[in-house]
């Protein structure tokens, strides 16, 4: 079998689409928290008018309840080991550690409750994979300071990442700094803490913003490494083939440009330590003036460079420049292009593609050559439970088992394939459309999108599937 010892199967969360208790033990506000539920949610916080105030009589929020992991994490965790999770990742908020971001000492209560799910995944040998931030920046940051376009949130998140390496470093070896941290070339609130009052809209503010994180993320390599000399930190970005929809030559640089823009410039940084040569030509091309660097961050970025990729795969696009108006445009995930003819798309509209899966492997390897862990893949669908009361999920299997198969024939093709974590190995509450009945689990959650639900957890099909398969390292779904 080529999926190699020790090969980390689990599943994946973040803590503001599954924890709830947003307001418990002293946590702050975070971004997530004051973004309303339903799937008109980005073209409601892009609106210049939206003040991220909480406004319950106006917006629901599935997220402040999610799905009471907070509360409910010790069942979770027996279920992710019952289907034998080597690893399970999921993120810290950063608002429970500091509730407003700027705070001198963090709040003891939230790093009690990360303590207690460490804990709990150690018990049963699961690896705790640690996101560090998941779209999930306290608001007052973003509000007050800016969100990442502003310096001073390096130091804020210099402390941050110091206090978790300090305190969980010891038990954590797998980590990770920002999630999908490219998506800010579509969605800067999320990333970015970038929202429209301070500046979204201009593209310099989202450079600037990256410079910033990649800053943030090479000080936290410094101070992890120091703490845990075999310590394993990713980058952790959306990695998505952008194929050109002909080969009309027009469209291959298209998608080229495309490629670069959004596939490859932050693992550029982050895996190579230094910015491309064709920074040039992105700024030019998203009108943006070149980042503001400081003495010494050259130097950082250079010598603090991420040990593995991690990135997100659930689809691919097609970019068609020459006749944009014959093509459907296809929706995504935090992207754009269109409609790829040769691809059926799931019931939100993201095309499934298994072979770009191999493909971006492949890519990833060649460009870079250090380990790649696929920390997120999976089928948004809704469940529906049968007059036997079981949840026949075998369109989940499917879309699962084809993406597997692939990994399995990238690892033959020669590429360093460290894990696979499923997203919402539970059912949990979609980040781009805040719905709980786009559903990702081998676990089902009893809530509905407008909150109504016992919460009780109900095994799906997929559970015992996916169980076999860990448990025949990946043979089971070949
Ligand atoms: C990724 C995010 O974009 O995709 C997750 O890292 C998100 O937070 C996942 O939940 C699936 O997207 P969605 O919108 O279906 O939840």
């Amino acid at each position: 079998m080529s999926f190699k010892e020790g090969f980390l199967w689990g599943g994946a969360t973040a803590a503001n689409q599954c924890e709830g208790a947003y307001d418990a033990d002293g946590k702050g506000l975070s971004v997530a928290d004051a973004m309303p539920g339903g799937r008109q949610r980005f073209s409601v916080i892009s609106a210049p008018e939206f003040n991220w105030e909480i406004e319950p009589d106006k917006y629901t929020y599935p997220n402040h309840v999610g799905i009471d992991h907070y509360h409910r994490f010790k069942e979770d965790i027996a279920l992710f080991a019952e289907m034998g999770f080597k690893s399970y990742r999921f993120s810290i908020a950063w608002s429970r550690i500091f509730p407003k971001g700027d705070e001198e000492t963090p709040n003891e209560k939230g790093l009690e409750f990360y303590d207690q799910l460490i804990d709990e995944c150690l018990k049963y040998g699961i690896e705790p994979v640690v996101t560090i931030s998941h779209y999930e920046m306290p608001l007052y940051l973003a509000k007050e300071y800016g969100g990442w376009k502003n310096r001073q949130v390096v130091d804020f998140f210099e402390r941050y990442a110091t206090i978790l390496f300090e305190r969980y470093a010891q038990k954590v070896k797998y980590w990770m700094t920002f999630n999908e941290i490219n998506s800010a070339m579509e969605f800067p609130a999320l990333s970015q803490g970038l929202i429209v009052a301070t500046g979204s809209e201009d593209y310099t503010n989202r450079f600037q913003a990256w410079h910033h994180q990649f800053v943030a993320s090479a000080l936290a390599v410094k101070i992890g490494k120091s703490q845990r000399s075999d310590i394993q930190i990713g980058c952790m970005q959306i990695y998505a083939p952008l194929y050109a929809f002909d080969c009309n030559p027009v469209n291959q640089f298209a998608s080229q440009l495309k490629q670069r823009a959004f596939d490859y410039f932050t693992s550029d940084v982050q895996v190579r330590g230094y910015y491309p040569t064709y920074l040039k030509q992105l700024l030019k091309e998203y009108d943006a003036e070149a980042p503001k660097m400081e003495e010494g961050d050259e130097e950082l970025l250079r010598e603090n460079t991420v040990d593995y990729i991690g990135f997100s795969y659930y689809m691919s696009m097609a970019i068609n420049e020459t006749s944009a108006e014959d093509s459907d445009p296809a929706a995504g995930n935090l992207m754009e292009g269109v409609r790829n003819p040769f691809l059926e798309s799931s019931e939100w509209g993201w095309q499934i593609d298994p072979l770009g899966l191999r493909i971006s492997l492949n890519d990833l390897w060649d460009r870079y050559q250090v380990p790649l862990f696929i920390v997120e893949n999976g089928l948004g669908a809704k469940d529906e439970i049968n007059k036997n009361g079981e949840i026949i999920d075998d369109y989940r299997i499917d879309y699962m088992q084809k993406h597997i198969a692939a990994m399995h024939d990238a690892v033959e093709d020669g590429v360093d394939l460290m894990g696979y974590t499923p997203w919402g190995c539970i059912d949990l509450v979609a980040a781009s459309t805040g719905e709980m009945s786009k559903r990702y689990g081998f676990i089902y959650v009893d809530l509905d999108d407008e909150g109504n639900g016992t919460l009780d957890r109900k095994k799906k099909k997929s559970f015992d599937w996916y169980k076999e398969v860990i448990a025949t390292n990946g043979e089971a779904s070949l």
